[in-house]
């Protein structure tokens, strides 16, 4: 079980946990949680949802990716900041994820057409999907393919939108000089990528499980 996947490391300090309870979950995202936890998948934080519905809104965003749509909860977030035409287009490898996703965003009375998920792994889809042409793309899928998700990022997004990584800190062993895991290894890869590509101007947020933004510049 990778440090992403416990439970203990949601939850790095009390400030997050603070964070959290500040901004608590809509309805509809409750529903996600539940989902989400029944199929035993983590999930982005209350706070980390919050953040996501704030970028979408703030930016007008018409066009979004997301790898990784799990059983939704992230999906919900960045659906109710858009704007009402938005579509969402959302990549996982399992079905069963997409299926337990698609219940509650209809449950949540989005229609299907605003969110549009395909199954399968995403080094396969995102090349498929055009040049410039999103305003946000997420990253909340396999940690070892973190710094690929960027690269695909900086094709994908139009000038101004906004790259954003969760699990940027990883309950804490990414700021643990000590800690070499693999997935430890190649998220700090992944944000360094973001540092060094004069594609994008990051900043690191420690909402959440850390959250990184990055303007596509
Ligand atoms: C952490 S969960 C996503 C949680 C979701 N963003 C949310 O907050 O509700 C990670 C998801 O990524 C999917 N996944 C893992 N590896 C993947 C890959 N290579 N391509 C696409 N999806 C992948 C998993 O099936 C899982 O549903």
């Amino acid at each position: 079980m990778s440090p992403a996947e416990k439970p203990s490391a949601q939850r790095p300090s009390a400030s997050a946990d603070y964070a959290d309870a500040f901004t608590p979950d809509p309805d509809p995202a409750a529903a996600a949680r539940e989902s989400a936890t029944h199929l035993g998948l983590p999930a982005v934080s209350s706070g980390t949802a919050a953040a996501l519905t704030l970028i979408t809104r703030a930016i007008g965003a018409r066009t979004a990716v997301e790898v990784g749509t799990g059983a939704g909860v992230s999906s919900l977030a960045l659906l109710a900041g858009m704007e009402p035409d938005g579509v969402l287009t959302s990549i996982d490898t399992e079905a069963e994820h997409q299926a337990a996703a698609r219940e509650v965003i209809s449950g949540a009375g989005i229609p299907n057409r605003r969110a549009r998920l395909i199954t399968g792994a995403a080094l396969s889809v995102l090349p498929k999907l055009s040049d410039g042409a999103y305003d946000v793309v997420l990253v909340d899928a396999d940690p070892l393919e973190y710094v690929e998700y960027v690269e695909q990022a900086a094709r994908l997004l139009r000038r101004g939108g906004l790259l954003v990584v969760n699990h940027a800190l990883l309950g804490g062993a990414v700021a643990d000089e000590t800690n070499e895991d693999d997935e430890t290894l190649i998220i700090r890869e992944a944000l360094a990528a973001t540092q060094s590509m004069d594609e994008f101007s990051p900043a690191l947020l420690t909402v959440g499980d850390g959250l990184l933004v990055a303007l596509r510049n």
